[in-house]
């Protein structure tokens, strides 16, 4: 059987390098070596308060940015979470076998939470729900950046439990970090990640953002008090304009060394601006061509959602079936 690999993106703010370089344009890379599933997840996104129009604006941005950026829909599914009612159901069915205490370590349960003034279930939740996207699907392997390694993690931990409980049910799923880029930096403060609730300008760069703004926001990244690139003992700002160029253009930490020993820091932004650029100008074009007829996204998101159906309402049933939930005919 080929393997399977599934991940996910929240429809929530702009997509920006770290989501690509840590995750979607990995994606790309490895989707045909495998049976592939890409979800919108926009039941994890309202777990924080989202505006509705905004929401709904956003998915079908999403699933745009997917297509332009070369996820090829006639062999990966694009998913919009919510459309494949088993999610939310097999995330009740494991809510049940996973204890309150596993939850409370979430480390991106903790920083979320204490930055609200009132927290949802849902967020409690939230791990929960991405287990149950990994194990609907009886993935094998997770392509995501390094935050969402303690997520899969659980996700494993709850298999594991249910298999224990119920008797073998779920396949083990496997993390996949990109080699350069599992952690993208906030170009305002580099050591804080990038993300995409983070507000004001400079701290991001989105993958719809014009060249001009691409540029002034690496124009401005903080770096630190030498000036020319020294491997030995640049700060984490230097190292997160090295990462987004390295993992941009592909080169060796040889080539990497080579090219930009000595260099100063006002050329390495130069460099990592028309570097970023190139890569974003092609996908920001086919993004457009792509959203010019909005049938297109819709037409791919019912096929996506139709292609999974048969795999995750089997696993339902066979979750039902060994937790010795009312089934009909048994
Ligand atoms: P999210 O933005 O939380 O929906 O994340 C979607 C995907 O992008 C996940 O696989 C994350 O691990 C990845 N990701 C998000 N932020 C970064 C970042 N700053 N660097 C690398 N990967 C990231
Ligand atoms: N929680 C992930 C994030 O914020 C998104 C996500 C939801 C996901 N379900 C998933 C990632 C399943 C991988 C697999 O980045």
């Amino acid at each position: 059987m080929i393997p399977r690999v599934l991940s996910g993106i929240q429809p929530s703010g702009n997509l920006h390098i770290g989501n690509y370089l840590g995750a979607l344009g990995n994606w790309v890379k490895i989707q045909h070596d495998y049976e592939s599933i890409f979800c919108i997840v926009d039941l994890h996104a309202i777990t924080v308060y989202q505006k509705p129009d905004e929401l709904r604006t956003k998915i079908r941005e999403i699933a745009g940015i997917f297509l332009a950026a070369g996820i090829d829909p006639k062999h990966s599914r694009i998913v919009v979470q919510s459309t494949v009612p088993a999610h939310a159901e097999l995330a009740w069915l494991l809510t049940c076998v996973t204890p309150m205490g596993w939850l409370e370590r979430m480390t991106q349960f903790k920083a979320k939470a204490a930055a609200q003034e009132s927290i949802g279930d849902g967020l409690f939740q939230y791990p929960v729900l991405m287990a149950a996207d990994i194990l609907l699907y009886q993935a094998n392997i997770v392509p995501v950046g390094e935050d969402q390694m303690q997520h899969i993690e659980l996700a494993r931990d709850i298999a594991q439990r249910f298999n224990s409980l119920y008797g073998e049910t779920f396949v083990m799923p496997a993390t996949r970090l990109p080699a350069v880029g599992a952690r993208i930096m906030g170009l305002d403060d580099p050591t804080a990640k990038m993300s995409k609730s983070a507000s004001g300008t400079g701290h991001a760069v989105a993958l719809l953002d014009p060249p001009d703004r691409i540029r002034r926001t690496i124009m401005r990244a903080t770096t630190d008090s030498g000036s020319g690139v020294d491997f030995e003992t640049m700060g984490p700002g230097v190292a997160n304009l090295l990462a987004i160029f390295q993992s941009f253009s592909g080169w060796s930490d040889d080539q990497m060394r080579t090219h930009f020993t000595g260099v100063r820091y006002g050329d390495l932004k130069k460099q990592v601006a028309e570097m970023t650029i190139s890569q974003l100008e092609p996908m920001q074009q086919r993004y457009r061509e792509i959203t010019a007829d909005p049938s297109h996204v819709d037409r791919v998101l019912h096929e996506g959602a139709q292609a999974v159906l048969p795999t995750a309402n089997a696993t339902v049933q066979l979750v039902k079936e060994h937790m010795g939930i009312y089934t009909r005919g048994r």
